[in-house]
């Protein structure tokens, strides 16, 4: 990351009063969260989406894909927020009217102090009936979420290991079919009050934050081109370049847990 964008983001930061944070599974890499599409670490390098993350494959296998989620969900309990997840908190106290909208579907935002993100893709802590759609409880062997946010993020030392391989998912409480976990598949639509309430921020942000995404799955990838499009600056931080580049007005390369408190302190520095 060099010290010219970084002042430019942070001067645009420093200026900006709604500005909008848009993450990507990249915002939770360095909490030993896989991310999607990273070479060799990706969990679409190592899965087929297909086999896992579609209604069919649901259908299909349940316990298979039941117990994959089941497993990355007990792996999300282990991750701790890293340092990032915190400056996103800390743009939020500084700027009450940020709007923190991801794709993400583990809960490191809200245990970073980000109360009520809002979820374009679900969330792992969230299932419910995949016929009547009645919210399910969480399975009871879930560990409790590890410690509290560190300098140097990483799982939880001594936390139960996740389970590995198909379970069979709980039945509905109600109706008796099978509990899904509460993510957005693919072919699936996105929930309609979480897309509107992201393109309304989007809309009427004074700056766009964008973190950690590869901005290749729509119509998430849309928002901050609503954003660009309505004037407002966009800032993206990733290690490498996104179709998103050409729009923003700076790129910072950089991980999100060295960029992001690195920007607070260029927009504030008395913040941290
Ligand atoms: N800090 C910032 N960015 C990072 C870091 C890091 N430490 N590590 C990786 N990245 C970047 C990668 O370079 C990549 O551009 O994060 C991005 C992650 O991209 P994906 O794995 O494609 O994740 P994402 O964009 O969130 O995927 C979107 O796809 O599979 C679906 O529903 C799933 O929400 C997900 C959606």
């Amino acid at each position: 990351m060099s010290g010219t964008e970084l002042a430019e983001a942070g001067r645009l930061l420093a200026a900006a009063r709604r500005p909008v944070v848009f993450t990507g599974a990249g915002m939770s890499a360095e909490s030993g969260v896989p991310t999607f599409r990273d070479a060799q670490t990706g969990l679409w390098q190592r899965y087929d989406p297909r086999e896992l993350a579609t209604p069919a494959a649901f259908r299909t296998d349940p316990a298979l894909v039941w117990g994959w989620y089941e497993a990355r969900r007990h792996g999300v309990r282990r991750a701790r927020p890293n340092p990032g997840h915190l400056a996103v908190a800390a743009i939020r106290a500084r700027l009450p009217e940020t709007v923190v909208i991801t794709q993400n579907v583990d809960d490191l935002h809200e245990r970073g102090g980000v109360p009520a993100p809002v979820r374009l893709h679900g969330s792992l802590f969230a299932p419910r009936c995949s016929a009547c759609a009645r919210p399910a409880p969480l399975p009871s062997d879930l560990p409790p979420p590890a410690g509290p946010p560190v300098q140097h993020a990483g799982p939880e030392p001594h936390a139960p290991a996740p389970p590995d391989g198909p379970l069979t998912p709980p039945a509905c409480a109600g109706c008796g079919a099978p509990v899904r976990p509460g993510v957005v598949w693919f072919g699936e639509a996105l929930p309609e009050a979480a897309l509107s309430a992201a393109v309304e921020a989007a809309s009427t942000c004074d700056l766009l934050l964008t973190v950690g995404t590869s901005a290749l799955v729509h119509p998430a990838a849309e928002i901050p081109l609503v954003a660009a499009r309505l004037g407002a600056p966009v800032v993206q931080v990733n290690p490498v370049p996104t179709p998103l580049d050409a729009i923003c007005a700076v790129n910072v390369r950089g991980p999100a847990g060295e960029v992001l408190p690195a920007l607070v302190r260029a927009a504030w520095p008395d913040a941290i």
